[in-house]
């Protein structure tokens, strides 16, 4: 069962029905005015930051399940309906919206009149413009009345939602021409405000939601709207709200365009009034000016598309497979852009007001996006180090409008300063710019005690070297990467945090997954030491990385799979032994992919263990088998029921992990096959029992021994996004940045005959093409670049500007 289809020259996926089984959204904006917009116009926007400067209110967790964001009203001669179909939900003789690259477009028809609604955040403009263009496409003139709304939240999103007693008195207003303006708590502590505003003279506006809606009406029955009328009044308190009503008369085929504009404005201090109490509105009015007429917005949306044109083109796929090719060229590196921006902060998931940035989930993100604009990974990950403290750990999550840690999580999450690591290497080899390890960065942000980034590096590696356990292995603190492995946090009390409780600092709980990490990253470390100045550092560096290797091998090795842990009593977790939780995915992934193990028989039986026991038709599961019981020296894992999340869910950050191992071993088909099974887009025929978007990853897909096997939650924003595309496009499809230049190492299906791939990489161009007619999994035959033939498989960096790269496998 499908909701709607890919239209994949227009890069779109096209929804043919707003009774979707969960909204689905899109997102707007790329850097600092961010829009979430559902398939019926729902979400909210804000300025950076999700909690701190919320601009539109949504109610989350509410019943009707979708509200909010743009609403808008057409009053055809008594005839209600919504373009995009809330707030009004009247059946529509047509509908449709298209998602596309930072916009969204909804179609639909009634009685004669069509509508179209284009949504989009201009590049560097602190706006949303919705423009509205209405078609009469009868014989007899039309007269229509037109109402938009918006429903302002008070800045902090958390405040919003908490401190009636104090909001319903701050709420402040002023309206000028066609413009509403909302500058709640601008009279004292805040120097910016919002505004809704229409190209056009209004016959009436509304800036009080309860009058606007009268008593006991929802949006989807406003007095204001069936009754005509409006209060034309600034109102002060309460709920504020900002409402044009319009009437318009259509001639037959007549074409009426006009442009919304919901704008956010910052002031300095000194320019903050216009006048006593009347707001500074010239940066409104300047940029109300650049999109007051249908052709700035064209233009403007025109460069939009330019820009991802640009960004799409820096790696596409041509493959005999269609829904491969079009995750790869288009939807997964636009959910890896979504990731970079937003981490794990707003979705129709999480609330904006709990995660900022998280430490661990940006340098993740990084991994997938780097090769989209490596300046901005670059600043990125200078943002993140700086929440490093001294001592080499790190605060967790940080808020993107202050850049400071997030004391209410804190830090002791042991895998964090090792990520860093990982993001760092993936910038250099992707730009080839160790310029970066020099720039000086502070530690917990704070002025004066700026180090090179090179030597954050060196602290996060050391970080794990000085926090071993009993086995030698690194101690697991809160949480590695599974968050709900909380070993040193024995809780029995409802509300507590499984995380940041600490009442039972063990001193001896260790992670095998972080052993992995450190092989592969100190690895990667040392890599850096050799290249960029310290080869001392990184023979010592090496030796550590054996002896953690060692280690693994001796302690965290159960017979069949890898250990997943030693918990408080130094007891095994993810073993043979227990009774629940036998295996766990993530040592299975990551001790193969970073190399442990690969000579002997470890990986090897370490992967089949995992087709046994853990994948499934829906995806590979987390663990096996789930637990039935609350287990409070694992914590939270053992909380949700079974077949849910880190509780044997398909948690689907962790399948791109196999998919590399199986890669890195040389099983293609188990490498493919791991990366087809949780693809939105090879899911589209099941909608109705994947629920969430057919174009996006979803963090987490019931599991086998969930009631609802296959059904995803929490779409959008999970490090699947990064992750999936390392695994396909660097270890199935095989392109892989090194420091020495883009290496060929293809491990595909031995009936894919070939393929071809387009990457621009340090300023080239390379055309690839990958011929499988021998019909083997792996190997490289041969490489010829512009005819000449290279010895390996790494592409040499040299003076061309365009390489056309011929590949044989065999
Ligand atoms: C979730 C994890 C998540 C964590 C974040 C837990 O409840 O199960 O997936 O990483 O919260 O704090
Ligand atoms: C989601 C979190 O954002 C991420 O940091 C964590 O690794 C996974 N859940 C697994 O618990």
């Amino acid at each position: 069962m499908k909701y709607g289809s890919f239209d994949d020259d227009r890069r779109e996926y096209v929804i043919h029905t707003p009774y979707t089984p969960l909204p689905w959204i899109n997102y707007l904006g790329n850097k600092d005015f961010f829009s979430l917009i559902s398939n019926t116009g729902g979400g909210y926007s804000f300025y950076r930051d999700a909690k701190l400067r919320r601009i539109t209110r949504y109610r989350y967790n509410n019943a009707p399940g979708d509200s909010g964001g743009r609403l808008y009203y057409i009053n055809d001669g008594g005839n209600l309906w919504s373009p995009a179909f809330l707030p009004l939900k009247t059946p529509l003789d047509s509908y449709c919206c298209r998602h596309g690259m930072g916009y969204t477009l909804f179609e639909s028809r009634k009685n004669g009149l069509s509508a179209s609604l284009l949504c989009f955040v201009p590049l560097d403009e602190p706006c949303e413009i919705n423009r509205l263009t209405l078609i009469n496409q009868t014989d007899l003139p039309k007269t229509v009345r037109l109402t938009a709304c918006v429903e302002w939240c008070l800045w902090n999103a958390v405040d919003d939602a908490n401190n009636f007693q104090r909001n319903y008195s701050t709420g402040e207003l002023e309206q000028e021409d066609s413009v509403i303006y909302h500058k709640t708590e601008y009279r004292e502590r805040r120097n910016h405000y919002a505004y809704y505003a229409v190209n056009c003279d209004t016959t009436g506006y509304d800036t009080d939601r309860d009058t606007f809606l009268g008593r006991f009406n929802g949006y989807d029955a406003p007095d204001s709207v069936m009754h005509v009328c409006s209060a034309d009044r600034v109102s002060h308190g309460w709920a504020p709200i900002a409402a044009h009503h319009i009437s318009l008369t259509l001639q037959p085929g007549e074409v009426r365009s006009l442009v919304y504009v919901l704008g956010y404005a910052e002031l300095d201090k000194e320019d903050k009034w216009q006048q006593l109490n009347v707001i500074n509105k010239s940066p409104a009015k300047a940029l109300l000016e650049r999109f007051n007429t249908s052709e700035k917005t064209d233009e403007a949306l025109k460069r939009l598309n330019a820009y991802w044109n640009g960004l799409l083109e820096r790696f596409t796929v041509i493959s005999g497979d269609e829904k491969l090719n079009r995750m790869v060229n288009i939807w997964n590196p636009y959910q890896c852009m979504v990731t970079f921006n937003l981490s794990r902060s707003a979705s129709y998931f999480e609330s904006g007001t709990g995660r900022g940035m998280g430490f661990r989930d940006s340098c993740q993100d990084i991994l997938g996006f780097v090769h989209l604009v490596p300046e901005r990974a670059r600043q990125r990950i200078l943002d993140i180090a700086a929440i490093q403290l001294s001592d080499g750990s790190a605060w967790h999550q940080y808020q993107p409008l202050t850049k400071q840690g997030n004391a209410d999580v804190g830090g002791g999450f042991n895998d964090d300063p090792l990520w860093l690591v990982a993001s760092v290497y993936a910038y250099i080899a992707e730009t080839g710019d160790a310029s970066i390890l020099e720039e000086p960065v502070p530690f917990d942000t704070v002025p004066g005690t700026e180090a090179s980034l090179f030597e954050h590096l060196r602290r996060s590696v050391q970080y794990t070297l000085s926090h071993l356990g009993p086995h030698g292995l690194p101690l697991i603190g809160r949480a590695d990467w599974n968050d709900c492995l909380n070993l040193n946090c024995f809780s029995e009390e409802p509300g507590e945090s499984f995380q940041t409780t600490a009442n039972y600092e063990s001193g001896i709980a260790e992670s095998v997954f972080i052993a992995a990490m450190f092989v592969l990253y100190a690895g990667r470390y040392a890599k850096i030491c050799d290249r960029y100045g310290d080869p001392e550092e990184a023979a010592v560096i090496r030796e550590a990385v054996e002896t953690m290797k060692a280690k693994v091998l001796e302690h965290g090795w159960d017979g069949e799979w890898f250990l997943r842990a030693y918990d408080a009593f130094g007891a095994k977790v993810g073993s043979n032994e227990c009774e629940e939780g036998k295996i766990y995915i993530e040592p299975q992934g990551f001790c193969v992919l970073a190399g442990i193990g690969i000579d002997g028989k470890h990986a090897q039986k370490a992967l089949a263990s995992v087709r046994v026991h853990l994948a499934g038709e829906f995806g590979i599961s987390l663990l096996w088998p789930c637990y039935s019981v609350y287990h409070k020296e694992l914590g939270e894992v053992s909380s949700y029921p079974p077949g849910y999340k880190e509780n044997g869910g398909i948690f689907c950050h962790n399948n791109p992990w196999i998919s590399i191992a199986e890669a890195v071993t040389g099983n293609a088909w188990d490498a493919y096959e791991a990366y087809r099974r949780i693809c939105p887009a090879y899911l589209e025929e099941m909608s109705d029992t994947h629920r969430t978007e057919p174009y996006v990853y979803s963090q987490m897909i019931a599991g086998q021994e969930a009631p609802t096997p296959g059904e995803a939650k929490n779409s959008w924003l999970t490090g699947t996004a990064a992750w999936t595309f390392t695994s396909i496009s660097q270890y199935i499809l095989g392109i892989r940045p090194s420091y020495d230049g883009l290496q060929i190492d293809p491990c595909i299906p031995s009936d894919m005959k070939g393929f071809k791939v387009t990457r621009k990489f340090r300023g080239v161009t390379y055309n690839i093409t990958v011929d499988n007619s021998a019909a083997v999994e792996k190997g490289v035959k041969a490489i010829t670049v512009n005819g000449n033939d290279i010895n390996g498989n790494i592409l040499p960096l040299g003076d061309d500007k365009v390489c056309d790269v011929k590949v044989v496998m065999g």
